[in-house]
């Protein structure tokens, strides 16, 4: 089958082992030490990933598709009689993508979708899925990073509006201020009127939250630990997996899912591709996730302070979850 797909090969992608072995060098002689949970998604961690949304604890993915289910035509008809491109950043599977796709048939709107992602094949699997379901589809899959993707796409003749689906409460792995940075970069590099679907989860009961990211089949661990399997293969990491821990709690100040993993000992890993060993005392943490959790006014500020205009918010029934239609404001 033919492959629809960019790679944009002028930015970082090359250079992406290196910058993943700069994040553990830079993160692990921090204090205290961090490693970003963006690092998790090898095919393994993807993987993980897909099998967590499926569990009954972690409630995200259930109630978002429950509510694109009910809401995908209202959120896609703002580009009644305008061609556009769906745009599709972190789509994994698609499952709650095809929701917006199907909306977008049953109302016979002019839609080209355009997934982008690191993973050239991640990609790759997701189009072929989407070209057997939607054999009429036209599908320009690019491989980059988020913002250089949409950039490159923006830049493209003849112009097309755009509406950016950005769901699963991915924008909760920023901490505020670096939601804020990639909204306003995300704006910046849009056109006026374009259109901004991003998924909030809600701030809750945290038992709530603490069963969700403690899952009882241990997904989660795994999906936590798997860093460090990743460390091991890609940078030559001595990491021992019994001897950390995977630790998930929810700070009520910051509003944020914590993951971390726990050294269970006084130990010293050698990671070679670094050319040295680091330190680990009893208990001491390594941190590795934020999930941000906002309040209904948390989104509305945000918006307002990165530059777009909230056109729809639907939540489900049990109020855990906003998915938010946003639309970039620019003065004329
Ligand atoms: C991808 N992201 C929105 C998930 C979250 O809930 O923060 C990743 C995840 N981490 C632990 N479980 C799921």
């Amino acid at each position: 089958m033919k492959r629809r797909y960019h790679v944009l090969r002028a930015h970082s992608l090359g250079s992406a082992e290196r910058e993943f072995a700069t994040d553990v060098l830079v993160g692990l002689t921090e204090r205290p030490k961090r490693i970003s949970s963006r690092w998790f998604y090898d095919a393994h961690g993807s993987e993980l990933f897909a099998e967590i949304c499926d569990q009954e604890a972690y409630y995200l993915t259930r109630v978002e598709h429950e509510i694109l289910s009910a809401q995908a035509e209202d959120f896609v008809s703002a580009f009644r009689g305008t061609p556009f491109n769906l745009v599709d950043l972190g789509a994994g599977d698609g499952r709650k993508t095809v929701l917006l796709l199907d909306a977008a048939q049953r109302l016979g709107l002019d839609c080209r979708y355009v997934p982008i992602d690191v993973s050239e094949s991640a990609l790759d699997d997701l189009i072929e899925r989407m070209q057997a379901r939607y054999p009429d589809l036209e599908i320009e899959g690019v491989v980059s990073e988020y913002l250089h993707g949409i950039e490159w796409l923006v830049e493209q003749a003849p112009r097309r509006a755009s509406l950016v689906a950005f769901l699963g409460s991915n924008v909760g792995n920023f901490d505020r201020a670096g939601a804020a940075r990639f909204l306003r970069r995300l704006w910046n590099a849009l056109l006026a009127d374009d259109g901004l679907l991003i998924g909030f989860d809600l701030k809750k009961d945290p038992d709530v939250l603490l069963a969700a990211y403690n899952d009882p089949r241990g997904l989660t661990r795994r999906f936590n630990l798997n860093l460090l399997t990743r460390i091991n293969r890609e940078l030559g990491g001595h990491f021992d997996l019994q001897r950390f821990a995977h630790f998930g709690t929810y700070n009520v100040f910051s509003g944020a899912m914590e993951s971390y993993l726990l050294s269970l000992c006084y130990q010293e890993v050698r990671i070679d591709a670094l050319e040295r060993s680091f330190t680990f005392k009893p208990f001491e943490p390594l941190h590795t996730e934020y999930s941000f959790k906002y309040l209904d006014e948390d989104v509305l500020r945000m918006a307002q302070e990165t530059g777009f205009a909230v056109q729809a918010r639907h939540w489900d029934d049990e109020h855990r979850f906003c998915d938010a239609l946003w639309r970039v404001v620019k003065a004329s």
